[in-house]
């Protein structure tokens, strides 16, 4: 498996997949959510609803993650998650992992062999950039076996369908601090 470190607007990424740093509602919001929503059109939001009336109707837990189309976007489906917020006191680095792992158990459910991810928490839910990229690096690195070498690469389990693992970051800076994490 290889990953990657890019800097960017995730919205643009033609990976199969790409992840969404959601809330609970699953009925958008600002950051990257609200980018995607924009950039996927209305029909996110209406499948987004009938998630919503169907099977989650109390809303999506912080740490699980589902999944959508992608519509307009370059990429087929959208896996939405919803991150701890630290102004709300879930300060917990696990729920940010759980964030991470469901979002690649999906991605391995859907049979997806490219997945990108934001800086899930790190926008509006006020997590430090550096905590975060620490907590993808070890779920990431964590998944059959896989080992980043410097500049990027690593070894999934055999049968794993996922070859590429990107983490889009918007700024500079937050791509910066995932490069370290990363890449030493
Ligand atoms: N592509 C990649 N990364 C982006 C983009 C983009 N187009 N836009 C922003 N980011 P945030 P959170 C970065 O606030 O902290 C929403 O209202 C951003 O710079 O989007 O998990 C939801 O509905 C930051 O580094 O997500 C929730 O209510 C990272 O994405 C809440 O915000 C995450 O920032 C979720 O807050």
């Amino acid at each position: 498996m290889r990953i990657k470190i890019l800097q960017g607007d995730i919205t643009t990424r033609s990976t199969d997949a790409i992840v969404n740093a959601a809330n609970s509602s699953l009925l958008g919001g600002g950051g990257v959510d609200g980018a995607i929503h924009r950039a996927a059109g209305r029909e996110l939001l209406e499948a987004c609803r009938e998630l919503r009336r169907n099977e989650l109707p109390g809303g999506l837990d912080v740490g699980k993650a589902v999944a959508t189309p992608g519509f307009r976007l370059p990429a087929r489906w959208v896996i939405h998650t919803v991150g701890p917020n630290r102004h709300a006191g879930e300060t917990d680095p696990g729920l940010l992992a759980s964030c991470f792992r469901e979002s690649l158990a999906v991605a391995s459910q859907l049979g997806v062999g490219s997945v990108a991810f934001p800086a899930i928490s790190a926008g509006i839910y006020g997590w430090d950039a550096r905590q975060v990229a620490e907590v993808a690096y070890d779920v990431v690195t964590a998944l059959g076996d896989s080992v980043p070498e410097r500049g990027g690469s690593g070894n999934s389990g055999p049968g794993s369908p996922l070859e590429i693992v990107e983490f889009v970051l918007f700024s500079e800076q937050t791509a910066a601090v995932f490069q370290s994490v990363f890449e030493g």
